[in-house]
């Protein structure tokens, strides 16, 4: 069924770029463009609906490429204590932070963390998103990364949004683990993600590359074992020191590596290199006062795309607006509006491999767009939060908000 999307100006984000079309139009066939371009050249064709967009500014549905979204319980009693003085890393010692939100997942059930998770992730849609990404790494066994991981596919299947689901098991130490990480590195890779990966319930792996959590030797292993599934790969990198696990995953050829604010000149050639995309998340970096800025200068000179990204998780980035995240990505970062605005599009696409099919404005790409009842795109990253008028199309359906 073809489809006129009228009366509208339209941000592609081609190229990275605004591309901008003024005065244009859309049609949608199924679930695809069907054609874009200035009203003045449109074929004349038989539409079997034509909706009228008063004159609003289209852009690419929005893309949260990197969420910890499905969890149990929260974490704003460790807030209250990290604002009196106590860090996140001393949390995560005395038994808090990730091991926290580990116990209360393992005691939720599938139906409980649906609902929690949909709370949330319907605040993102509200917000203009249409695709995310969403990781496990809360359960730290191979019933509850299940349990997580399947609930991911729930998602997808409750939402008007397109979901990617990321095996995040190498996040923390599980407390049957206790002093040997060597071992449950091995039992990731030889039992649990083989398994999981054969239920269908992954879409990628990612790791946490940290001291407080994995070395890069051990992330290397889990990364050799999402090679041998031909799992694409990401990591949590340089977050809070400087290991190098940004090479590691350009050497790897890795979608993206995340948090990135300790990496070093070498570590953004390597990504440069590899294509690697970098992958900012302005809310984590807010939530825990951090002062080491990552390297936009450099990552920008060597040119490596840079993608923004919610994070939404318990302990680092209780964050249930993209827009908002956009609006620091600028405000903090010091990417332009259209910079900001590519970070959530195409860039973010290609940090979930999706970009053939999402992330721009072109003809054959999936009908995803948001029509913003604004002046100019930059409108979408100058207000902070609020909830800016917009019609959602996702698969060339419009969306309920
Ligand atoms: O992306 N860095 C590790 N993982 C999350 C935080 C998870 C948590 O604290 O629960 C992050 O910041
Ligand atoms: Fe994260």
């Amino acid at each position: 069924m073809k489809k006129l999307w009228k009366n509208c100006h339209i941000a592609t984000m081609q190229a990275g770029q605004y591309s901008n079309i003024e005065n244009a139009a859309i049609v949608t066939l199924g679930q695809q463009i069907h054609w874009i371009g200035t009203f003045k050249d449109l074929p004349a064709d038989a539409y079997a609906e034509t909706i009228d967009l008063n004159g609003a500014w289209v852009t690419p549905g929005l893309i949260d490429c990197h969420t910890h979204s499905v969890f149990g319980g929260n974490r704003s009693v460790e807030f209250e204590k990290r604002l009196q003085g106590v860090s996140y890393a001393e949390i995560a010692a005395s038994g808090g932070g990730i091991a926290s939100t580990v116990r209360a997942t393992r005691e939720a059930s599938e139906e409980q963390l649906l609902a929690s998770a949909l709370k949330r992730i319907r605040c993102l849609l509200k917000d203009g998103v249409t695709t995310i990404e969403i990781k496990s790494g809360y359960g730290l066994d191979y019933a509850n990364e299940r349990k997580m991981l399947r609930v991911i596919r729930q998602i997808a299947e409750t939402l008007p949004m397109t979901v990617r689901s990321t095996c995040l098991a190498a996040h923390a130490l599980p407390p049957e683990y206790q002093d040997q990480s060597d071992a449950y590195i091995e039992h990731i890779c030889n039992d649990m993600l083989p398994k999981l990966h054969q239920e269908g319930l992954v879409d990628a792996v990612d790791a946490f590359c940290e001291y407080l959590a994995f070395s890069p030797a051990q992330v290397e292993r889990v990364f050799k074992t999402a090679q041998s599934l031909n799992l694409p790969i990401k990591l949590h990198a340089e977050q809070l020191s400087s290991l190098g696990g940004s090479s590691l995953a350009a050497r790897y050829q890795a979608l993206s590596a995340d948090h990135l604010e300790f990496m070093t000149e070498e570590d953004v050639k390597a990504m440069a290199a590899a294509g690697t995309v970098a992958v900012l998340l302005p809310g984590a970096f807010y939530f825990l006062r951090e002062t080491k800025y990552p390297p936009l200068e450099s990552l920008q000179q060597h040119g490596v795309r840079i993608a923004l990204s919610s994070d939404l998780n318990p302990g680092t980035s209780p964050a249930l607006s993209l827009r908002l995240m956009m609006n620091m990505g600028s405000t903090l970062f010091r990417l332009t509006p259209e910079q900001t605005l590519a970070a959530v599009t195409i860039h973010a696409a290609h940090a979930l491999g999706l970009q053939e099919t999402h992330g721009s404005l072109e003809q054959g790409k999936v009908a995803d767009f948001v029509a913003w009842d604004i002046e100019h795109p930059s409108e979408i990253v100058y207000w902070l939060g609020g909830d800016l008028p917009k019609r959602i199309i996702q698969h060339g359906n419009e969306v309920s908000i």
